[in-house]
């Protein structure tokens, strides 16, 4: 309680300050995240893979000692050099691959298997080319096993979420880049998932279309308090988008840094790209991701 009294009282010496609004907001983002609960704890994961070609068998080590934690409602990016473990990750954490040693936990419960309270939107679209926009949204609600009726009229809700009313009978090859990642995105959340797992969710797409997903991404996550985790291959992406950014080496992939994004939010694009911090942010992880390829060569 004394504590908290402190507390305020340093708010409001910080808001009399030259600049002082903008410091307590991203304090206010820093008090938020101290109080949010732990939802994700990557504890000393590693994995490997071993690829047998005719009598010899080779090890491939992906993943080294990697260790995480990821509040309730957070917003984290994960950045790293080709084939250093990241989609891995995210598939371990989605249950879907088993890990060598340490754990996984979700909400203090060790990862087995995928469960509800998680959804996956792929590298590629991933979307089932014979059945409709409409049904592929269906599809994860099928999993569930909600009813038909109940199946549609979430599946169309969150259609006009990410903008694709007019399209729900068309196939996916009908459909732009875009429009194929934003029915992978209604998909995903159409479960109502707690943690969204994106892999380079927008890759394939060209730079105006991207843009304009993160901006829609950002809003859904705002209104639906989501935690996502995000793996992206742009610096630019990562900074505008989270509350932190987690920096891998290459393989085996290990965390090299995880750096706090201070801007606030919510984030105008235009403005935050313009922003002397958001400049600073990308150009540190790009000397820390050249940072990590350098120190591996000489391993
Ligand atoms: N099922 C598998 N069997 C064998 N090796 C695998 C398997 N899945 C991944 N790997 C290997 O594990 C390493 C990490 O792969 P992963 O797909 O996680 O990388 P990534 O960081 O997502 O790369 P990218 O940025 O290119 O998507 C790679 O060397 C890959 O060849
Ligand atoms: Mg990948």
């Amino acid at each position: 309680m004394v504590q908290n009294v402190h507390a305020v009282q340093d708010l409001q010496t910080v808001k009399e300050l030259p600049g002082g609004l903008q410091v307590l907001n991203e304090l206010n983002v820093l008090n938020n995240l101290n109080q949010a609960k732990l939802l994700v704890e990557i504890q000393s994961v590693s994995k490997s893979f071993h690829k047998t070609f005719k009598e010899s068998t080779m090890e491939i080590k992906a993943l080294a000692d990697v260790s995480l934690s990821i509040h309730e409602n957070e917003f984290v990016s994960i950045i790293g050099p080709s084939g250093c473990g990241k989609t891995t990750l995210l598939k371990m954490i989605d249950g879907l691959i088993p890990y060598d040693s340490g754990r996984i936990l979700i909400d203090g419960r060790q990862v087995t298997a995928p469960g509800p309270d998680r959804a996956v939107v792929f590298q590629a679209f991933a979307l089932l080319p014979w059945r409709t926009v409409l049904a592929n949204v269906e599809f994860s609600l099928e999993l569930r096993r909600l009813p038909k009726e109940a199946r549609t009229k979430t599946a169309r809700d969150y259609l006009k979420r990410v903008g694709l009313s007019d399209f729900e009978n068309h196939y996916p090859h009908e459909l732009s880049g875009g429009m194929q990642q934003r029915a992978g995105l209604a998909r995903a959340l159409a479960v109502n998932p707690a943690i969204l797992l994106m892999d380079e969710p927008f890759g394939a797409v060209d730079a105006q279309t991207r843009q304009l997903l993160q901006e829609e991404l950002l809003e859904l996550w705002q209104s639906q308090r989501k935690t996502v985790i995000f793996i992206t291959h742009s610096m630019d992406e990562a900074v505008y988008l989270s509350d932190r950014v987690v920096v891998m080496t290459p393989r085996p992939g290990k965390v090299a840094e995880i750096l706090d994004v201070p801007l606030p939010r919510p984030r105008v694009s235009g403005e935050v790209r313009r922003d002397g911090k958001f400049v600073d942010l990308t150009n540190y992880i790009w000397e820390s991701l050249k940072k990590a390829m350098e120190n591996h060569h000489l391993e």
